[in-house]
């Protein structure tokens, strides 16, 4: 994701090693290209920016040579037109009065663009950054001063950001969020903006919270918060963050892996908004649709991913396709394979040597390869001809969840398109991602003890939930150090139901339409004396027939969505399951044993 850093000094200095250090602080949300720039009194902006690494961009543009009072920086992950120079960020207005950079998303940055230049605006890239900055300048133009100008812009902009700007002839900068992260930092001679707090730390720790909605002015030694509503000021004095360094990269949370779980509903809505812009997705929908074979590869939790995609594309979009694990792709597709096919390949790092391998033998054959990816310019990234890319910043925590999430709404709205049906619905996803939360949170306590004490279980789903079933089986064997297999629940009577005992916990995740098959199989274990644990809507057959019960909020969605996104949802409560219970052995779930966040081995 991008990051954004801007600082008002009192003195002229040198402020390229800030903005060089302050590239490194923001460099752990992922970026392709680079860029900073410097704004005098009078005369030129200096503009420094291209596609690479922090270091390396730095060294090669000279940006340690920058100095000023003022100055901007900006990392971009590329959403809106490819990774080059001129997408690069910070952008200039027309007349070159003006920078600024931004970290989100513009939805309607394509009409935004055109308008701008029907204007008569110079607009120079396909980046959304520089909607911003015409935005503002649209109102300058029209005798508005700054803060005023960025009111009317906030307007005319949208969907999720935070962006910062400045003006020669001027001591100050401005910034405003709506929807993404913006905080400011207060020291002696210099005011500081930055997408995050981990980035500011190291200069202070006098940190002002700004709002959505709300612009600041900051200048060397003050600031002022405006509300974008109505303009009127707002009184917030700087709060003095103690936390360590690691507190708040975990934002608050004990462990990253329950930030992560806190974060689903911002990824997803930052997904969905970048899927309803992204020029990649109908040329993807057209090569899937053109294939002879679609091939769904992956490891781990992005394989559990690709297997309900799988389930959605054939309900969904009447295609059908092969999931299946990367390895085993290369065993036994691989050689049948060839240009009229075309692989989706799934992973959150990009890096899985697995993945890898099957890509390069798939590649061989001719066969296409897209991608759903986390990792910015990661190999996978590098190597498909269309991807999705999952936006969900980084994730710590060794076990998946938020990259898990955002790979199955990639697929269902893929597969909703595919089938020609509405995506709309899909914008209710956070609030019902956070709501699911909020009301499994509560029932986790009182079920946790029935199953911690147990290093042996099963976990049961079917049809949808089959592969949220394998995801939840996945997450308490990672984290809990159990046995936990996960299996077809019409499976469990052809074998596995010789190892229920008195109170052996056997979970079922129940679809809505799926209860009566589910029931039969709650009464296999339990008629054995195995204790059967449902998560699903309210059901009074499956609550009735149940020991325990996690109860999904139903969600408003249309009838005809709802088995959809209620698998999506009830991996919610497993996840917390499994982090909790992982706690209750004394565990840290964040880095379990054994395991590394990206395997690169074969
Ligand atoms: O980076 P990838 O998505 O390709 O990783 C694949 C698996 O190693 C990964 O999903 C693993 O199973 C997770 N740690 C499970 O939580």
């Amino acid at each position: 994701m991008c990051g954004i850093f801007g600082i008002v000094t009192k003195e002229k200095q040198k402020l390229g090693p800030t903005l060089i250090e302050a590239g490194h602080r923001l460099s752990y949300r992922g970026y392709d290209t680079v860029g900073a720039a410097t704004i005098p009194p009078e005369g030129e902006i200096d503009l420094r920016k291209d596609v690479g690494k922090v270091q390396d961009v730095a060294d090669r543009l000279k940006f340690s040579e920058m100095s000023g009072q003022r100055a901007i920086l900006q990392l971009r992950w590329a959403t809106f037109g490819a990774p080059s120079y001129t997408n690069a960020q910070p952008h200039l207005d027309s007349d070159g009065n003006m920078v600024g950079a931004h970290n989100g998303n513009v939805v309607n940055n394509v009409e935004l663009r055109q308008q701008f230049m029907a204007e008569g605006m110079t607009v120079r890239s396909e980046n959304d950054g520089e909607s911003c900055v015409h935005a503002v300048e649209r109102y300058i133009n029209q005798g508005f001063d700054m803060v005023e100008a960025i009111r009317h812009a906030y307007n005319d902009l949208e969907g999720d950001y935070a962006f910062v700007i400045g003006k020669i002839g001027e001591d100050r900068l401005y910034a405003i969020k709506k929807g993404s992260g913006l905080i400011a930092g207060v020291t002696e001679g210099a005011t500081c903006i930055a997408s995050d707090l981990p980035s500011v730390l190291d200069i202070t720790r006098n940190i002002v919270r700004l709002e959505d909605g709300e612009i600041i002015t900051f200048w060397a030694d003050g600031y002022e918060i405006r509300k974008v509503e109505d303009g009127s000021v707002v009184e917030r004095q700087p709060e003095l963050v103690e936390d360590t360094m690691e507190a708040v990269q975990k934002g608050g949370y004990d462990h990253f892996m329950l930030k992560e779980i806190h974060e689903q509903a911002q990824v997803a809505q930052e997904l969905f908004h970048l899927l309803e812009n992204s020029a990649d997705v109908d040329p993807m929908i057209a090569r899937i649709e053109a294939a002879r074979n679609i091939y769904i590869i992956a490891c781990g939790t992005s394989y559990h991913a690709g297997l309900l995609g799988s389930v959605y594309f054939a309900n969904l979009a009447g295609r059908v396709t092969i999931p299946v694990l990367a390895p085993q792709f290369i065993a036994q597709y691989a050689p049948a394979v060839g240009p009229e096919d075309v692989g989706v390949f799934v992973s959150q790092s990009g890096e899985t040597k697995d993945v890898l391998n099957a890509i390069q033998v798939a590649e061989a054959r001719g066969m296409g390869v897209l991608g759903l990816v986390n990792v910015v310019g990661s190999s996978l990234m590098r190597e498909s001809e269309y991807y999705v890319p999952l936006a969900c910043d980084y994730e710590i925590s060794v076990p998946a969840t938020k990259t898990f999430t955002n790979q199955v709404v990639g697929f269902l709205y893929l597969a909703l398109r595919m089938g020609g049906h509405d995506t709309a619905p899909l914008a209710n996803l956070p609030r019902w991602i956070d709501e699911t939360i909020e009301a499994v949170e509560q029932q986790i306590p009182a079920v946790e003890g029935k199953i911690s004490p147990w290093d042996d279980l099963y976990c049961l789903g079917y049809g949808l939930t089959y592969p949220i079933a394998l995801e939840g089986a996945l997450k308490l064997k990672e984290i809990t150090y159990a046995h936990c297999e996960g299996m077809l629940s019409t499976e469990f009577k052809h074998g596995p139901l010789s190892a229920v005992t008195e109170g052996y916990p056997v979970i079922f995740v129940a679809g809505p339409d799926d209860i009566p098959l589910i029931v039969s199989g709650i009464n296999e274990v339990t008629c054995r004396g195995g204790r059967a644990i449902v998560i699903s809507e309210e059901d009074s057959r499956l609550r009735v027939n149940a020991d325990d019960m996690i109860v999904l909020p139903t969600v408003e969605a249309p009838d005809d969505m709802r088995p959809y996104i209620d698998a999506l949802l009830s991996v919610l409560p497993l996840q917390l399951l499994s982090y909790k219970i992982s706690l209750a052995h004394g565990y840290d779930p964040d880095f379990p044993r054994n395991l590394s966040k990206t395997l690169t081995v074969d």
